[in-house]
């Protein structure tokens, strides 16, 4: 397909006219819209493409592209006549993905593998993730690259959905601040963002096909809430929407969601590209005002084309996004001709990856147990992803890094010996499920390939026996379990990975009866990028630390926390429900698996047929519970949850005092005082939650507005944390007019260490507010079953 654009690239501007000496410069731009043929603008809109000789289309979908950067995931056209270069789009969230080698070539590529979204979200300080995005962005500087198709920031609508890891939290405020920070980090460096995928990706089960079917005030308060905040608050570079129809059009195609919302409601001055294939109809998509269509068909090049000729679509449409095009491309670094050295520091980046990882750790349990105490020194591992850690999730949101830290080696480097008899135990496991697997692909090449690009499975759990295990508990001081999962885009998790598997309670319980016995601890270590069941187990260890995915440092960065080096002061972006049916929206999540279907298999088409059965799990997806997601939701049903949103505990204490509210004009200042009132050195998350007047409108019991992050206090040193709300945050979105509206009244402002644990509450009076947005996005009647 490459070799078709490239020789329509050369018909059109062999059919063009001499160019003079008319090249792109900031000021030029209308002119040089004026001055490209049809076909060059057509070849702009559609990126250059990919190689797709591969059956299974699966280089399709996640991108080997260009040449300029082997492995970005796509580019746009150089058009050279007029002096317009070529882009390069590369992922992703947790760092730059591009091909670690090249052929022919001695040199290493490899960039740094970071902290999932999910990790990064947990540490509530926005400064540190633009610290995170400034290193990020360096390497895509410094390697080529003109645009890093990150954050991705879609509401954690269920536990289950494959890419949370990618993701920030269930609450779009918590979403849009860290994503904002984010972006203001990456593009720091002069180089884009692409916050995505807009909008209501909430699940990857037929993430192409399926029909997200949201009511227009969920829409607005949750799932366009945390773009409006990154929009307003960072000012990205690039938008890109999601593959998913939202209320019957695809968002791609949705005039709607890009020029009336995007554009006319929050101001967006940048540029749209489609997520990779995304939609169907490119005359539909250029009209909607979605500018580039990534990485770019032959058919939508021709479809632009023809589409113009025949009248079907207006040039003036095609202008319009030419001209934000060029936009982009004049400000990326390949048009100023920036000399990038493909030499980042990675040394300097491991540093900020390892120590950024141990702030968004989530100390979810702590019997007295942590950090380990100073006699302890010899620890028996268990878990198989202790020796095989989990830097990240797969897919897109993968990153090709030199390394990844294990804790066996991230322990040992902070002093600690591990015990080498479990150590060798699970190697040997390890190796022999490995030479299985190897044995199993060698007869299947095509499912190989397949698995290449899918989340793997994780070897089944393995539990020494009771006289291993009571060998360890003689010879060591401690035990430490680590427990993982790994997903990525293609497919959503399954019930079975939400709970634990019966090889993983047996491990926790076999453990914790024997090191217990002998008066020893267990702790337990969550290599996860997305919420487990925790209920039925979490008192059986006497600590358990939730360490997310934490980037190429892992190892090293549980080990700072578990020693005490650093304490943990991450929180919760999410609600750990008891169990996955607690959620609301679980009724209308896709659980193919639990039906007995792979739905991961759509991707060869083989079990479209027998989805159908399942018809509104595939086709379509009821957002029923409307606003009532995550911890609204519980709250309004006054459930019990395993951990609440915004939990997590700390190595010391903290007192709350003096909160004050002051509001002045339309900004509204919440203050409190925190004291550090334990023995070690620690930062606290605040969170500020508004609880509304009662109202005509149904509201949930509180909404997060804002929050803070103490510096890392010393024993008995306070600091006092302003947050600002601005009145119109108050307001909620009213359908039948069209707006929002804060109602007058008396509002409560509940200052928090979790959301469900108030420490003060001030109230405050807010005067009435209504603001009128542009009528759109009408919603969909549910389907009935
Ligand atoms: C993913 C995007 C990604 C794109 C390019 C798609 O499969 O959904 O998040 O940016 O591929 O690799």
């Amino acid at each position: 397909m490459k070799k078709q654009m490239m020789s329509l690239a050369a018909i059109a501007l062999l059919a063009s006219c001499a160019s003079g000496d008319l090249k792109l410069n900031e000021n030029n731009i209308d002119e040089i819209v004026e001055a490209m043929t049809l076909e060059e603008k057509a070849l702009l809109i559609t990126g250059v493409g990919m190689d797709r000789q591969d059956t299974l289309n699966l280089t399709a979908t996640i991108g080997e592209s260009a040449d300029l950067v082997p492995g970005a995931a796509g580019s746009t056209h150089a058009i050279p006549r007029l002096g317009i270069p070529a882009v390069v789009l590369s992922d992703g969230p947790a760092g730059l993905r591009i091909n670690p080698t090249r052929e022919g070539d001695e040199n290493t590529y490899y960039c740094t593998h970071f902290p999932i979204g999910s990790l990064l979200s947990s540490t509530w300080n926005q400064e540190l993730v633009e610290e995170v995005g400034k290193a990020i962005g360096n390497e895509v500087l410094e390697y080529g690259a003109d645009v890093l198709l990150a954050p991705g920031m879609n509401i954690h609508r269920n536990p289950l959905n494959g890419r949370n890891f990618e993701y920030y939290s269930e609450d779009p405020v918590l979403t849009g601040k860290t994503a904002a920070a984010y972006v203001r980090g990456v593009q720091s460096n002069g180089v884009g963002t692409s916050i995505k995928h807009f909008a209501v990706n909430s699940q990857e089960t037929n993430r192409t096909g399926t029909n997200a079917i949201v009511g227009t005030r969920a829409l607005r308060e949750i799932y366009l809430k945390g773009f409006e905040i990154a929009v307003k608050e960072s000012d990205p570079w690039t938008v890109m929407t999601s593959y998913n129809y939202l209320n019957g059009t695809y968002t791609s195609e949705s005039k709607d969601l890009i020029e009336d919302v995007l554009r006319g409601d929050w101001g967006f001055k940048g540029t749209v590209m489609t997520d990779w294939f995304g939609g169907k109809d490119a005359v539909a998509q250029v009209v909607a005002g979605n500018d580039m269509l990534q990485p770019g068909r032959i058919t939508q090049y021709t479809d632009i084309v023809e589409g113009v000729k025949s009248g079907k679509l207006d040039i003036a449409d095609v202008n319009r996004n030419v001209k934000r095009i060029l936009q982009l491309i004049v400000r990326s670094p390949r048009f100023k001709g920036y000399k990038y050295s493909n030499k980042p520091d990675l040394e300097a980046h491991a540093k900020v990856t390892r120590q950024s990882a141990t702030e968004g750790m989530v100390l979810l349990e702590n019997k007295g147990t942590l950090p380990l105490a100073e006699n302890t020194k010899k620890v028996a591992l268990f878990g198989i992803t202790s020796y095989d850690f989990i830097a990240g999730g797969t897919g897109s949101g993968n990153v090709n890094r030199a390394y990844t830290v294990s804790l066996v080696e991230g322990l040992k480097n902070v002093g600690y010996t591990v015990d080498d008899a479990v150590k060798g135990q699970y190697e040997k496991y390890l190796e022999e499920v490995k030479a299985a697997k190897a044995k199993e692909e060698e007869k299947d090449p095509a499912a190989k390939r397949l698995a290449a690009f899918m989340p793997p499975v994780l070897p089944t759990e393995f539990v020494p026996a009771k006289a291993d295990i009571a060998a360890a508990v003689a010879s060591n001081d401690v035990a430490i379990i680590t427990l993982g999962r790994i997903s990525g885009e293609f497919a959503d998790r399954t019930t079975a990975n939400f709970n634990l598997s019966k090889e993983e309670k047996s491990l926790i319980d076999a453990v914790s009866g024997a090191f217990h016995a002998a008066g020893k601890k267990v702790v337990v270590v969550l290599n996860i990028g997305g919420v487990i069941e925790t209920a039925s187990w979490k008192n059986t260890p006497d600590a358990v630390l939730l360490a997310w995915q934490a980037g190429q440092e892992g190892g090293n960065s549980v080990a700072d926390v578990l020693s005490g080096k650093v304490s943990p002061s991450g929180k919760l972006p999410q609600t750990w429900p008891i169990k996955l049916e607690d959620h609301a929206s679980t009724k209308n999540f896709p659980r193919g698996e639990d039906w007995g279907l792979d739905l991961s298999a759509f991707m060869g088409g083989a079990i479209e047929t027998e989805a159908k059965a399942l018809k509104e799990f595939w086709d379509y997806s009821n957002h029923e519970e409307g606003i009532y997601v995550g911890y609204r939701w519980f709250d309004k049903q006054n459930m019990n949850v395993s951990y609440p949103f915004g939990y997590g505990l700390s190595y010391t204490t903290f007192e709350y005092s003096d909160a004050a509210v002051k509001a002045e004009g339309d900004k509204i200042s919440v203050s409190v005082t925190v004291k550090n009132t334990g023995k070690a050195e620690g930062k606290e998350v605040v969170q500020v939650y508004a609880s509304a007047p009662a109202s005509q409108l149904d509201k949930p019991v509180k909404e997060l507005k804002a929050f803070a992050k103490t510096k890392s206090l010393k024993p008995g040193e306070s600091e006092t944390l302003t947050m600002v709300v601005n009145a119109a945050d108050l307001a909620s979105f009213v359908e039948e007019s069209n707006s929002w509206e804060v109602e007058a009244g008396t509002y409560k402002f509940l200052i928090g260490a979790s959301s469900r644990d108030i420490k003060a509450t001030v109230e405050t009076e807010v005067a009435a507010k209504s603001t009128k947005v542009n009528q759109a996005l009408k919603a969909q009647e549910f389907i009935k079953k």
